[in-house]
């Protein structure tokens, strides 16, 4: 296979958008074809870009060339975006964009190509009037598909633009203390002594902390010996929003990759913590991170919407369903979710999480607290799910958090970008005691 960063981004963005693959499995094994950090970097930084931009990246094809490349050329036609993007929205000199690009049409098979790639880059360059969408479709303007931002505006009649600016922004880094390791304060002064900028912009999460630029996080002081994890400011929430203390039966019914898993035991390391997910490929991920961390918690593959299968009998104090959505929060972080996810997605999405809710409630103890999240912003996840689950369980009333407002009765919604955090959703539902 190429070593060429933009005949490699071209042909894993084609894995994505033509393929249905996940940027998360097929950037992994593209950038492990480069040597150095920096062009796995760039690798990162171009297939990021394609997919926030690639409404726009097909809008100014569709201007330049009299039809699109088809069949086994498709990876070349990819590879323009790659291009167009680079001229567009990268400081790479234009001679350089486009001569790299042109030779990496040479690697994917495209020497008969090269002329016609050269010709369009050239004209991007000449005309940036390509680059006008101001009357374009909203699914162009704002780089989203159709159907994803009319969900959006009947949600958010105020807020939709602003959601979708923010997908299209770099999601900072966020990290999470391992308070059981070392206090923040002492964690955020090693920070300062190796010279690396952050802030602790959050007064109801004492233990996160906001770097202000990029980092490999297995170079920060501590990483080996569990002094932090990688998660989102709005992630952060769970574990206290469950009020989880020592000696508590603590079920975590999606936990994978475990972020929030090892959160709870970090505030209630006395915690009995039962960790369950469906895939046993990702508890992998929960056991290297209790490891790291040095936490235990007793971990089981198996379905949470079938209890029977796996559950003891033993009722649980508190439950955390982080329930399998929509992702479309996280798309500043993710930016293909907009592209792999369909519509029809998000009804069975609900039926599930409808479905593990209802089966999970019955393993509450009287007088117990469920958190239910997802990291999605569409109400159909959230709100509705809230409504239906309260309207068949006599047994449960939603517990008001101080963070939500009175205009979202069932649920805290945090929408992407506010306080620079993931769009998330929280309902704390408490079970009646006997
Ligand atoms: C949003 S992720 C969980 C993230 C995790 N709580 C964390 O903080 O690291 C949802 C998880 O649900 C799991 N899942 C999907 N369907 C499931 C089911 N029926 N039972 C249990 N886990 C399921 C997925 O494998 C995925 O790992």
């Amino acid at each position: 296979m190429s070593r060429n960063i933009r005949a490699i981004a071209a042909k894993s963005c084609f894995d994505v958008v033509d393929q249905g693959m996940s940027l998360s499995d097929v950037l992994p094994k593209a950038q492990a074809l480069l040597d150095n950090a920096l062009d796995k970097a760039l690798l990162q930084e171009i297939c990021f870009g394609v997919m926030r931009y690639l409404p726009q990246l097909e809008a100014v094809c569709n201007q330049l060339m009299s039809k699109p490349l088809i069949k086994q050329l498709r990876p070349l036609q990819f590879l323009l975006y790659v291009g167009i993007y680079q001229l567009k929205f990268m400081r790479i000199p234009d001679h350089a964009a486009i001569s790299e690009t042109v030779d990496a049409a040479r690697e994917l098979k495209g020497q008969s190509l090269t002329k016609l790639i050269n010709g369009v880059l050239r004209n991007v360059q000449r005309q940036p009037a390509v680059f006008d969408f101001d009357n374009a479709p909203l699914a162009v303007q704002f780089n989203h598909p159709g159907w994803f931002i009319t969900e959006l505006q009947l949600a958010y009649p105020q807020q939709w633009q602003q959601i979708l600016e923010a997908n299209q922004q770099k999601a900072p880094l966020w990290l999470r203390v391992n308070i059981n390791k070392i206090n923040p304060t002492d964690y955020a002064a090693a920070l300062t002594r190796t010279g690396i900028e952050y802030s602790r912009p959050v007064a109801d999460l004492p233990a996160a902390i906001k770097l202000t630029q990029a980092q490999d996080v297995t170079t920060l002081p501590g990483y080996a010996e569990g002094w932090f994890s990688v998660q989102d400011g709005a992630a952060q929430y769970a574990a206290s929003l469950l009020q989880v203390s020592d000696g508590q039966r603590i079920l975590d019914a999606c936990c994978a990759p475990g972020g929030k898993t090892c959160n709870i035991l970090e505030l209630a390391p006395q915690a009995e913590v039962t960790a369950l997910d469906k895939e046993p490929k990702r508890l992998l991920r929960v056991h290297e991170n209790l490891a790291r961390l040095g936490l235990t918690a007793k971990v089981i593959a198996a379905d949470a919407s079938a209890p029977d299968s796996w559950w003891q009998g033993q009722l649980f104090d508190r439950i955390l369903l982080d329930v399998p959505c929509s992702a479309s929060g996280v798309i500043r972080r993710h930016p293909d979710i907009r592209w792999l996810r369909k519509k029809a997605d998000i009804a069975a999405l609900a039926e599930l999480q409808q479905r593990i809710l209802q089966q999970c409630w019955v393993l509450l103890a009287p007088g117990g607290i469920l958190l239910y999240a997802t990291c999605s912003v569409l109400p159909q996840e959230n709100s509705a799910q809230i409504t239906q689950f309260l309207q068949q369980n006599n047994d449960a009333t939603l517990d008001l958090l101080p963070q939500q407002s009175p205009e979202q009765p069932h649920g805290w919604q945090l929408l992407p970008g506010e306080q620079d955090m993931d769009g998330f959703f929280y309902a704390r539902l408490l079970k009646a005691a006997n």
